[in-house]
């Protein structure tokens, strides 16, 4: 796979994460090539400019404007680190660049801001909400993504909150926006995030920030799985693996009342709700957040059970590598004799590499459209 990304600020070695051998995706697309060229091309930018990219998914961005020290936010901590590793292995100064999550932007105002299209669209609109105390009048501000990305709803935000779009042409199946920003619009809203509803059937009130999965509802998927979770007297330490809002932990934390829960998301805003949820649930209860890539963090053979409603994509990239990565781990941090139990749809087929990385696979409950299986290392 191509990993030199050729623009006018310079060639830049980029890489994905996680790892894979044989990557075929390369760690850019056509919107970050076409964003470059175009601030090169035609933004003035001087070394005293404040420049805030938004969404740079592996660092194509930050590397390629890193000659201005931008700030950089993402909700993704797999980003995150894609991008620190990006800007090492380019013998780039880390230190210039301040590289901050979704739930804490800085205080300055900027002259540029680079929005690169979300996959949520709810994660947008709090950005752009948020985007309006850090923007003057005089703040060029350009969002760029994949056509088949930018539906009606993105050029409606925009124009909502920050000013007038025009397109540009399009490019390699790239598009750029560009706002003509006003400041005198909805100054006064606030992000309408998180949200909270109601747990069906228990007294629980679950937050969602807003880039968590299935944040207006419960999700079908975890409402089944949640109908079969394992429970046990027995003092053990629990994973829910993937933990979005928290749901699956807090259930998990009332049918095993003396187990230690661990909750585990790459997302910042996921971290935050599932805090949230559970501290809210179970105010005299310790737990831990971790925000980090599945399940690296922990040590071999030291956990009892782990649950987990597995990613079916990576921000826009769809397949189910996460998903098997996320059970290969599992098999390595599980004690023996620890059960893995993993709610999927059907067509995914996910008991094929269950059973080859565990040697076993048993079918706990189905409907027409999920499976819930458990292993057992
Ligand atoms: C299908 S959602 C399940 C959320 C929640 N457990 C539920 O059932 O409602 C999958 C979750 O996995 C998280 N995720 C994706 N990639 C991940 C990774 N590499 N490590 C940890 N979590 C990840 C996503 O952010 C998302 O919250």
């Amino acid at each position: 796979m191509e990993t030199l990304l050729n623009v006018p600020q310079g060639g830049f070695q980029l890489q994905r994460l996680p790892y894979r051998k044989n990557e075929k995706l390369k760690a850019w697309d056509a919107a970050d090539e076409y964003l470059l060229n175009h601030v090169y091309e035609q933004v003035d930018l001087t070394e005293e400019s404040h420049v805030l990219i938004l969404n740079d998914k592996f660092g194509a961005l930050v590397c390629g404007l890193h000659a201005f020290n931008p700030v950089a936010i993402t909700d993704s901590w797999l980003s995150q680190q894609a991008t620190r590793s990006n800007i090492a292995s380019n013998n780039l100064s880390g230190e210039d660049v301040i590289l901050k999550n979704s739930l804490d932007w800085p205080k300055q105002t900027f002259d540029l801001v680079l929005i690169k299209i979300p996959k949520t669209l709810a994660l947008l609109e709090d950005q752009i909400i948020r985007l309006q105390a850090v923007i003057t009048e005089n703040t060029i501000i350009i969002a760029a993504g994949m056509i088949k990305a930018m539906s009606a709803n993105v050029w409606k935000l925009l124009e909502k909150y920050l000013g007038q779009t025009k397109p540009s042409l399009a490019k390699k199946k790239a598009r750029l926006i560009f706002v003509e920003t006003n400041t005198s619009l909805q100054k006064s809203i606030k992000s309408p995030y998180p949200v909270y509803y109601q747990l069906e059937h228990t007294e629980y009130k679950i937050c969602n920030h807003a880039n968590v999965f299935s944040r207006d509802s419960l999700d079908i998927g975890t409402r089944f799985l949640l109908q079969h979770l394992p429970s046990n007297k027995q003092t053990r330490k629990i994973v829910d693996l993937g933990c979005g809002n928290g749901i699956v932990g807090l259930m998990l934390a009332e049918a095993n009342p003396t187990s230690h829960l661990y909750f585990v998301d790459e997302s910042y805003m996921a971290i935050a709700s599932a805090k949230e949820s559970f501290s809210d649930a179970f105010p005299e209860i310790k737990a831990d957040f971790y925000v980090a890539d599945g399940l690296t963090n922990f040590e071999a053979e030291t956990v009892d059970l782990i649950v987990c409603n597995p990613p079916f994509h990576q921000q826009n990239t769809v397949g189910n590598q996460i998903a098997i990565s996320m059970f290969k781990q599992s098999y390595r941090v599980l004690k023996k004799g620890g059960e893995l139990r993993v709610i999927g749809n059907r067509h995914l087929g996910y008991h094929i590499d269950l059973r080859r990385i565990f040697g076993n696979c048993i079918e706990v409950a189905a409907n027409k459209k999920f499976v819930i299986w458990k292993v057992i290392k």
